[in-house]
């Protein structure tokens, strides 16, 4: 069983940022950002909170798959920059577009997050008949947790939502998720708990391997590991996938990778033998935008006319986790 994509839908903020803003609060360039990483410009929030971009995005996708809000039985929604620690994004987002009928939940997967909640809803639809439509959300104001004194990432991240509205098919469909915990070190942000009142102070037991002195609540990335790490990551992902069907990547038509940098992405295309112009960037315009990334840049390539129906696109993400996945799918 496979999966068809009904529609896509998007919400941008209208702030649009180029590299030249960020030499008035760090010492950078428009060069360095360029060259080092394909940025010129990015989106960022400019009041717009996370769950009204989702629900922008999810409202679109409704309007263009042209169903009723009541037959969606699920909502995923993928973020890490949450309005609120609880409720979900998920449930704020079904309240919006008044899918009265839906389960809702949030999934965390980071920069992969998109790509698992394509594989999640897939193995919801494969097990229970009664589910018609799932919508997927990935909403992400990575402004809210950029550190915009550090300038080997702050010139990275950028804000959206792009929202998808799936069914079950007979279609292709493979995937493969991985994650490695030892790399949780390379790529975080603190959350935000203070304790109960009634203890020492003191963490009776250490904390991870993330920086402890860390109180910030910013993201804290080690560029060179999480470099290391993504361009192999992408290639193994999407090989993955495609094994498990005895498919061949050069079949793909088009792969839709996250967002992060358009060395890391070029990279990836040579481990993999595919040439860059079946690699869909959008990265100059929109910088890094977490798990909004790829849908982001899947809603632009099925509204620009890149995607056409019966095209097999490959999804393949990574992000902090560290996690990884690819979704291969006929559109
Ligand atoms: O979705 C999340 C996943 N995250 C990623 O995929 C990020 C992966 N990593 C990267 O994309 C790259 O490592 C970065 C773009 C973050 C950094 O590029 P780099 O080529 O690894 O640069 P670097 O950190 O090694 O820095 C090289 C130099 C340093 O100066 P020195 O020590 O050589 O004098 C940095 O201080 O560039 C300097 N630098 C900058 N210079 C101007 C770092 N950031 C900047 C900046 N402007 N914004």
């Amino acid at each position: 069983m496979g999966i068809n994509i009904l529609s896509t839908g998007g919400y941008l903020p209208s702030l649009a940022v180029k590299n030249e803003s960020f030499t008035k609060i760090i010492e950078t360039n428009d060069e360095w950002i360029r060259t080092r990483t394909g940025i010129c410009e990015r989106r960022l929030s400019d009041g717009e909170p996370t769950w009204y971009m989702g629900a922008m995005a999810a409202k679109q996708a409704i309007e263009r798959a042209g169903i009723d809000p009541a037959e969606i039985g699920l909502i995923i929604d993928s973020t890490i920059t949450s309005d609120f620690i609880t409720p979900s994004a998920a449930c704020i987002v079904q309240r919006e577009v008044g899918a009265v009928n839906a389960t809702a939940f949030d999934l965390g997967a980071a920069c992969s997050g998109f790509v698992y909640a394509v594989d999640t809803a897939h193995r919801f639809l494969l097990t229970d008949d009664n589910l018609k439509y799932v919508l997927i959300v990935a909403n992400e104001n990575l402004s809210y947790i950029t550190n915009y004194s550090d300038r080997a990432s702050c010139i990275l991240f950028g804000d959206g939502a792009a929202a998808i509205i799936i069914e079950r098919s007979d279609k292709l469909y493979t995937s493969w998720l991985g994650a490695d915990g030892t790399g949780a070190k390379f790529l975080y942000a603190k959350s935000r708990y203070e304790g109960s009142p009634f203890g020492s102070g003191r963490p009776r037991v250490a904390d991870d391997e993330t920086d402890p002195q860390v109180t910030h609540r910013k993201l804290v990335q080690d560029g060179k590991e999480v470099y290391k790490f993504a361009t192999k990551a992408l290639p193994t992902a999407a090989r993955n996938a495609a094994d498990k069907i005895g498919l061949s990547t050069e079949d793909i038509d088009l792969f839709i990778p996250h967002q992060a940098n358009i060395r890391i992405i070029e990279t990836a295309a040579k481990n993999l033998g595919v040439s860059m112009d079946k690699f869909y960037v959008n990265i100059d315009k929109r910088g890094n935008t977490s798990s909004a990334s790829i849908p982001i840049a899947f809603d632009e390539a099925v509204t620009n006319g890149r995607i056409k129906r019966g095209d097999k696109v490959c999804f393949v993400g990574f992000g902090a986790g560290l996690t990884l996945g690819s979704a291969i799918f006929e559109y």
